[in-house]
């Protein structure tokens, strides 16, 4: 059987850029020819009104696949509205999340998988909850698939970043890349940031993604080809 090459897209925080990051990378890659599938397992804060604002609908966008029902339920099988954490979310629904039931759904779709590559987005930050009594980083445990690890650049990024890049570093989880996607106003200076990161990660390969309409990945999805 032909594994895929799998990628974690993990988060410093919530709401650091991990959608855009891992749209902007599916483009990248498509790009250079290779087959991409993207996946992410729970999603909360979701709009059935407004999916082309959601992840999954964000994410078909760089697929260039349409918004249909079924094409946001693949990508996206648990989606919740309320704009919480997964479990606090699926409980309003009346919903029970499990770990097992989670990592099982992501294993699935690795074995299923047909693209040469596969991104998996997580929810929230590294140890937001993802279940009652697992984390984001339970889910990277079980999969053991590489990340990009993605921070902001708001102040105090530094330090969520950094404590990220230790929990993962300790666990045994090999961070592929780090990106860091700038925040918005007011932020501190984005490329003293970005020199200033680095000199706390030496060794890491670290991509910067500023605040341009159009971030090309193209540099990040070589590297990440290459892997
Ligand atoms: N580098 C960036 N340039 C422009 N907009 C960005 C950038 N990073 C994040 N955003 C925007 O900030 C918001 C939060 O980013 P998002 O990717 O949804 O974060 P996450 O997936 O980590 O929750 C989104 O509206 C997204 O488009
Ligand atoms: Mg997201």
């Amino acid at each position: 059987m032909r594994r895929v090459k799998t990628f974690f897209i993990a988060g410093a925080g919530t709401d650091v850029g991990k959608t855009y990051v891992t749209a902007a990378l599916a483009r990248a890659l498509l790009r250079t020819g290779r087959t991409v599938g993207v996946f992410k397992p729970v999603a909360s804060g979701y709009d059935p009104a407004r999916p082309e604002e959601s992840d999954a609908g964000r994410l078909l966008g760089a697929l260039g696949r349409p918004l249909t029902p079924d094409n946001v339920a693949a990508i996206c099988p648990l989606r919740f509205a309320a704009p919480l954490s997964p479990p606090a979310a699926a409980r309003r629904e009346g919903v029970t999340l499990s770990l097992e039931s989670i990592a099982g759904l992501c294993e699935a779709e690795i074995r299923a998988a047909e693209t040469d590559i596969l991104l998996v987005e997580g929810v929230g930050g590294l140890m937001s909850p993802l279940t009652d009594d697992a984390t984001g980083l339970d889910l990277m445990l079980r999969l053991k698939a590489p990340s990009v690890l993605v921070g902001g650049t708001y102040l105090g990024a530094i330090s969520h970043l950094l404590t990220a890049a230790e929990v993962l570093k300790s666990r045994g989880l090999e961070i592929a890349v780090v990106v860091i996607s700038e925040s918005p106003p007011p932020a501190p200076d984005f490329e003293e940031t970005i020199a200033d990161i680095g000199r706390f990660l030496p060794g890491l390969p670290l991509y910067a993604a500023g605040r341009v309409d159009d971030w090309r990945a193209d540099a990040l999805a070589g590297r990440l080809v290459g892997a």
